[in-house]
């Protein structure tokens, strides 16, 4: 999946784990897939063993057209790493946290495996994700699927230029990729998607300057609303999160989506870190307030339909997983609670390793 060696990091051992392709510029298509894996020992193979193919199928659909920047990161979320892959687990990987507040609700929902596709044409998107699709059979189900599309200069579909205050280049990397903070785990990162309805009819009664005041920047030329005149629960205000006087920054790649004979109009959002705690911190400035009750106005006309929150290894990690379980207790624990019947419980490695091949030894997984 087109590791990224700009996003190289030196782990612990002084061995290279390239991130992957997190950090890609912004693309005009892209397509979101979340899928749950299915009970059984032999599923869990199916997708052990589609880990380490992912890179050739990215390879074989980028070299269609090498010009239009493909690119695919893969997610995991809590409970099926456990699953696949027992212990070590990334330090910070937990399941999606709710939250509610007033009538605002940050659902979670389900889904282990979060497939993030980008290009320039949505055609080599569609071509992977039917790739991917078709590798995982039935060993997965899918909980969701999203083809987003950039509009007219980024902008949202609320009318706003969206992705101006990313950071660029090394403060990207920065800012989304592990090194020492998990030496066992650098080159990943974290990465939490909410898919957001908008009421556009709603929205669009707002004049252009009540609008400009929920976002904290002007809509045309997209410029930041002056400190005196921004409102402190404007949304630029309430997810910049400073600590140490220092700005902490997260990458999103935000798409808008939509389908316009069923009134659906949305934002799919999407935003990296190297730890998800910054954009836990985001959220809940955003929908109980900071301070509470001083919360985001564009969530009187966004609401969020789905919540989901993944670890994304290093490309390192996945082009090392092998097709066999690790031994591990707290694994066959979770994998047997989840079967549908006991026989299903997964093998174990003789050696007692974590069954991912070279990295293990490289990086410390034992
Ligand atoms: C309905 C969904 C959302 C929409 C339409 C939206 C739209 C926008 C827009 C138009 C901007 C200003 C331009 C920019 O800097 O990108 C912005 C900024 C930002 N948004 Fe969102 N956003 C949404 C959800 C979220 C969520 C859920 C988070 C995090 C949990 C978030 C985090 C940020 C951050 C960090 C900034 C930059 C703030 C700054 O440094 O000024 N957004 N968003």
């Amino acid at each position: 999946m087109e590791p990224d060696p700009k996003n190289a990091n030196n782990a612990a051992q002084g061995v290279l784990a390239l991130a992957q392709p997190i950090a890609s510029p912004l693309t005009r298509a892209a397509i979101f897939l979340v899928l749950t894996v299915k009970p059984g020992a032999e599923n869990r193979s199916t997708v052990r063993s589609f880990c380490a193919d992912l890179s050739a199928l990215y390879r074989a659909v980028d070299f269609r057209d090498i010009e239009a920047g493909l690119s695919c990161v893969m997610g995991f979320g809590s409970e099926v790493w456990d699953r696949l892959f027992g212990t070590p687990r990334p330090v910070e990987l937990h399941p999606f946290r709710e939250i509610r507040s007033g009538g605002r609700h940050a659902v979670a929902t389900s889904g282990d495996l979060l497939f993030h596709i980008r290009a320039k044409r949505m055609d080599l998107c569609f071509e992977l994700a039917t790739q991917i699709t078709g590798r995982l059979g039935d060993a997965v189900e899918p909980v969701d699927e999203v083809h987003g599309f950039r509009y007219f200069d980024d902008r949202d579909l609320i009318g706003f230029v969206d992705g101006t205050e990313n950071p660029r280049g090394q403060e990207a990397t920065d800012a989304v990729v592990i090194a020492d903070e998990d030496a066992a785990f650098a080159g990943g990162s974290y990465v939490i998607v909410q898919k957001y309805l908008h009421d556009l009819p709603a929205w669009n009664a707002l004049s252009t300057e009540a609008q400009e005041r929920v976002i904290g920047r002007t809509k045309l030329a997209d410029i930041e609303l002056d400190e005196s005149i921004k409102p402190t629960c404007s949304h630029s205000s309430l997810t910049t999160i400073e600590e140490n006087g220092k700005e902490i920054k997260i990458l999103r790649d935000n798409m808008p989506f939509g389908r316009p004979t069923q009134g659906e109009f949305g934002t799919y959002f999407i935003g990296y870190s190297k730890s998800p705690s910054t954009i836990e911190l985001m959220l809940q400035n955003m929908f109980v307030g900071r301070p509470p009750g001083n919360y985001d106005r564009l969530l009187d006309f966004s609401r969020a339909v789905t919540g989901n929150l993944f670890f994304v290894p290093s490309a390192t990690f996945l082009d090392d997983v092998s097709d066999e379980p690790p031994a591990d207790a707290a694994l066959a624990n979770k994998a047997q609670a989840t079967d549908e019947t006991s026989q299903s419980a997964p093998s174990n490695n003789k050696d007692g390793s974590l069954g991912i091949g070279s990295l293990k030894g490289e990086i410390g997984h034992e």
